[in-house]
Formats: structure tokens, sequence, C-alpha cells
């Protein structure tokens, strides 16, 4: 701290050094320190008991913080500064680590029951003292909700109350119990948060049709089981064949109200969104971007029909209900010829192109051949491939920056990208075997949200320079910078710089997932700087970074993943001790868990 940040910005920090994959500690810069706010387990609710795996039920993580933490927004109440919501939601569920494994055995309803009880959002309301940095949750704040997957999601936009969205429990098509999968997200201009429901997937044992194998559903039967507890989740269960076209949704949640009903936005398309962020265009129409995070998937974005109004927050919580939605195809300005996969920059010195939003949905008539609005709705990612969109290398969070309007596309890997029966390298997408992830840098023409034309350049390829020469910083210097792989989550601080964490860098180039700051412009255009490391077997997300403020806080999702509840791989955050004899009456192993890092 106290040193001049680069590309401005209030948080002075020195990067800190990579940090081994098997380190079970979060790694802070020189001058900072960093505390737990939330848990998985901790009490929201006045009555709600303490993490008990003796005594865990269904009843007591309804109430209780979820799994897995990803998308996260700290949002501090206007004037006081001293008192807010945290919102967090909860992707998925690791019942290795959860559940004694006897335990899950003999209670497997039970034990199904808790896990999508820790599914969904937690919002909780935070507090701090005069003059002082450090949060801490209020158990018991008026705010405090759970969403879990028996609370109703109203749906709307034009596929509500489609026959592709009824089921025997739900013959509206318009109210869906619950969300799934929810990995990242964006906090709107109004205050509402914005969280897309990614692998819903997993959690369907499907019937074989073409749809179903679109969006990744399998026939056998799922890990979870899930379909044995409860007959939704069993696509070959009469009455119940739709279930799955129920997810796969951006959803928008009020942290404000917790009496408030949830809603599915059907406008937006259903794939596996990562999350959505929204811009208001200067027409004042709100467009929001978003990426559907599989191999060779495309980048969305919607223009909403109606327009923003300032302080009006309930004329804009309808605005992601109606408008049109198109998704993205990129083009090259380089001979296809000088992109021979390795990463090697064409002559022109840069991966870069045009490119075009192609038209789905429009004034509420569909833009694609054979397809009604609701099924380019529900099958967005069959209406995206016969239209002619670019597949992408694993679009994650597409994310405008509030300070140019420029787009930044995280594209985390891409590892058969070559592969026989596969696309090849592209300029948008230049290796092969794409183990460590790229950045794209798009600008909409005339900086115009709601334009139909871009141009676009690749800001970073990552990976570790030292041992990998397909990287590129932009022209900043590749031994200046922190090695980086598999952006994930992006974040802008009050100066416009880039933050990005990451999701898979313990596997490809053996560090710990880390958070990192890129500048973006200057002469420190393009450089590196890791801010924090998470503990082993976790993956940094939710990035928020309150740099007045001088704070950053993240979600610890899944620490001492591949480890099991007898025999924990991480003792994160709390480092009890005797975990290695954790029974299932004495919980000391891992936690997801939301973190302040301040100086
Ligand atoms: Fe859940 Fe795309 O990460
Ligand atoms: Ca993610
Ligand atoms: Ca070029
Ligand atoms: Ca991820």
């Amino acid at each position: 701290a106290g040193k001049q940040p680069a590309g401005g910005g209030k948080l002075g920090f020195t990067a800190i050094d990579p940090v081994s994959r098997s380190v079970d500690d979060l790694s802070v810069p020189e001058g900072y320190e960093w505390h737990s706010i939330i848990r998985w387990g901790d009490p929201l609710f006045k009555k709600t008991p303490v993490l008990d795996p003796t005594k865990q039920s269904a009843k007591h993580q309804g109430e209780q913080f979820g799994y897995n933490c990803d998308y996260l927004d700290i949002i501090v109440d206007k004037y006081s500064g001293r008192t807010g919501v945290l919102v967090a939601n909860h992707e998925y569920t690791n019942e290795d680590m959860m559940f004694d494994a006897a335990w899950f055995e003999a209670n497997k309803d039970e034990a199904r029951r808790i896990a999508m009880n820790a599914h969904g959002f937690s919002v909780v309301e935070i507090t701090r003292k005069k003059n002082e940095k450090k949060w801490t949750y209020v158990q018991g704040g008026e705010r405090n909700r759970r969403i879990t997957l028996s609370t109703e999601f109203r749906v709307d936009g034009p596929a509500a109350g489609s026959e592709l969205l009824k089921t025997a429990a739900d013959p509206t098509g318009a109210k869906v119990l619950g969300t799934l999968n929810n990995c990242s997200g964006g906090t709107t201009p109004w205050g509402t948060v914005l969280s897309g429901e990614e692998n819903f997937d997993q959690y369907f044992r499907g019937r074989g049709t073409a749809e179903e194998a679109r969006y990744g559903i399998g026939t056998a039967a799922t890990g979870r089981g899930w379909e044995d507890t409860d007959p939704r989740f069993g696509l070959n269960h009469e009455g119940f064949e739709n279930e799955a076209n129920r997810f796969g949704w951006i959803v928008e949640i009020d942290p404000q109200n917790p009496n408030s009903t949830p809603v599915k936005h059907t406008s937006l398309g259903r794939f596996k969104h990562e999350g959505a962020n929204v811009r208001i265009a200067k027409n004042g129409k709100a467009v929001a971007y978003s990426g559907d995070d599989s191999r060779f998937e495309y980048v969305y974005k919607f223009v909403s029909a109606d327009t923003y109004r300032k302080n009006d927050r309930r004329h804009n919580m309808t605005l992601l209900s109606k408008g049109d939605l198109y998704v993205a195809r990129f083009t090259g300005n380089s001979p296809a010829s000088q992109i021979d996969g390795s990463g090697a920059l064409p002559s022109d010195g840069a991966f870069d192109g045009t490119g075009t939003w192609l038209p789905l949905v429009v004034g509420g008539k569909s833009k694609v051949e054979g397809m009604s609005v609701d099924e380019v709705l529900v099958y967005t990612r069959i209406a995206a491939d016969k239209v002619g969109a670019t597949k992408m290398d694993r679009p994650e969070d597409v994310e405008p920056s509030p300070v140019s309007g420029k787009l930044y596309i995280a594209l985390t890997n891409n590892s058969d990208r070559g592969k026989a029966g596969k696309e090849g390298a592209m300029e948008q997408n230049p290796r092969v075997s794409n183990r460590d992830g790229h950045i794209i840098e798009l600008t909409e023409a005339g900086n115009d949200a709601t334009a139909t034309k871009f141009t676009w350049n690749i800001l970073l390829v990552a990976g570790d320079p030292k041992i990998n020469s397909s990287t590129y910083f932009s022209g900043y210097p590749a031994d200046k910078v922190s090695p980086i792989s598999c952006p994930d989550n992006l974040a802008f601080d009050s100066a416009g710089n880039l933050w990005i964490s990451t999701d898979g860098a313990p596997s490809t180039i053996g560090y710990a997932d880390a958070l990192h700051k890129v500048t973006l412009t200057g002469k420190d255009r393009g450089r590196v700087e890791q801010f924090l490391a998470v503990p082993t077997g976790a993956e940094t997300c939710g990035p928020v970074v309150h740099d007045k403020d001088g704070s950053v806080f993240v979600s610890v999702q899944h620490p001492g993943e591949g480890g099991s509840f007898a025999q924990p791989a991480s003792l994160f955050p709390d480092f009890a001790k005797d975990a290695g004899s954790a029974a299932r009456g004495q919980f000391y192993g891992p936690r997801p868990t939301v973190v302040q890092v301040f100086a």
C-alpha cells in the first residue's frame, strides 16, 4: 500500500509472486490482511442454528449461507457507508466434502434436499463500525434472505407461458421453483442482481432428444441422483418432460426487498449463461451482455425495447422483459494462413478485426428461419448455430467497462480447439488446444451499445510467459507480468482497470487460482499484477473492488476440492485443529467463504 498504482485507482500494492497450488491459505500483498465475512453454514436468521453436521437438515441449510459462493456483490447503502447487503449465489455442491460418506448413503433423500437448499442465493445485511473498513454480517438482518430450489420464480418475456415451459406441476409455464448452478452475474444500474443459470444439464436425466443433447443433457442417471428424490429432475417422468427448459436463464433478484418474487427473463435466451452485465446505451436502452460457457459456444447481447429512467427502479426492473436478442460473429482482418494455431501474431501485429451482432429476435419477431420466437428463446443455442455465430473458447464473464464502455470477454480455455472434427484456430481464437485462455476487448461502433457492428482485438493471450511463448500482453514486456491462466470473472476498479479472477490455473500453470489487476490504458497497458491467491482446491470468484475504500472482496469457492469429509484437503478458512479426525459431529473441514481483503 502507499505506492502509486499502475493505471490509477486507489489500491496500491506490490504484485505477489504466484503461489503453489498446494498452499492452504489466502495469500495477499504485503500490508494487506483478510478476514472471512460469511462461510457456508453460517446462520442467516435469528433462530437458525450454526452448522453442525450431526444435526444438519434441509430446513437448517435453507436458513444458512449456501455452498460454493460464486457471484458476489457488496452493495453499500447510500449515505451511511456503514451498512449494506452482501449478495452471493451458490453455484453447486460438493457432497463428498459436505457429508460423512456413511451418513450420506443411509440418508440420501435428506442429503439431496440439503444439497438443493445449499444452491441458490444468499442476501445478508452487513455492517461496520465508524472509521473501520472491516465488514461483518448481521444475523437476523431485515433484508436477509435465502433463495433455494423451493423459492418460486416468475417467468417473464416472450417465452413465459409457452408450451415448451409447461409441466404437470406448473400448467401455466410461468412459475418455476428455484434456480440452479448460478455462476457469475452482474449488478444492474438499478441495483438488482442478475445471475446466470450455467451448467443446469448435470441435474437432469434426459430422454435423448436432439434439443437435450445440444444442451449437454444425457440419458444416464445423474451423479446427484436428484431424479430419484424429486421426479421433476427426471425428464423421462411423465409430465416433467419440459422441466429442464425452465433452467438456463438469466435471473433477476431484488436484494433490497426480501419479499420480492425473483424473475427468470426469457428474452435473454436460454443457454449455459455464465452471467449477464448491463450497460445503459446513449439512447437510454439497457444492453445486457452474456456468454455461454461451453467449448465452441457464443457471446450474446440483449437490447431492451424500453429505456432506463433514473430513480425509477420499478420501471427499470421491467427493462429486461422485452427487447431484441443478438449473437456475435467475429471476423479477423489478417489472412487465415497467418493464424497457425501457435499463438504467433500475424504480420499486422495484432489479433483483431470486425464483427456483427446477428439478430435472433428483433421487434418481437423471430429472425431465425424455421423457428418461432418461443423456440429461439428456449433453444437459443440451436438458433445461434443456424445464423452462423462464431464458436468461441468458452465465454465466461462478458463485462462492459463502466469507464470506457469497451466490452471485455473472458475466454477461459478450450482444450478441444483444433482437435479432429472440431474447428481450428482463427484470429479471434488463435491457439489450438487453448489451455490458458485469452481476453477479447470489443468496441461497439461509435461506442454505441445498441450498434450492430463492432471492432475487436485480443487484449491478452494468457499463460506463464516463462514457460509458454504463445502469451501476449498488448505489448507489455512479458517478463514483467504475473503469470495468468483460465480467466473467468471480471470486475473494474474506479479508474477502469480490469480485475480478473481465475478458475483452473492449478491444472494448467500449476499455481493456485488468483485475482489479477490488468492496466488497460497508458504506458502500463497489458501489465498483469497478481493481487491474491486462493487456498488449495479453490477457484477465485466474484471479485468486488472497492478501491476507494481500500478493500477487495472475493468468493473462495470449493476450497479443498478433491478432498473428502473424512480427509479434507483444506481447512480454510478456520484452520481448526483435529481436522483429520473429523467425524460427523465435529466439522472442521473447508468452507466456501466470502472474504474481505483490506489494507
Ligand atoms: Fe461456473 Fe463458467 O464457470
Ligand atoms: Ca465462472
Ligand atoms: Ca490482425
Ligand atoms: Ca468457473
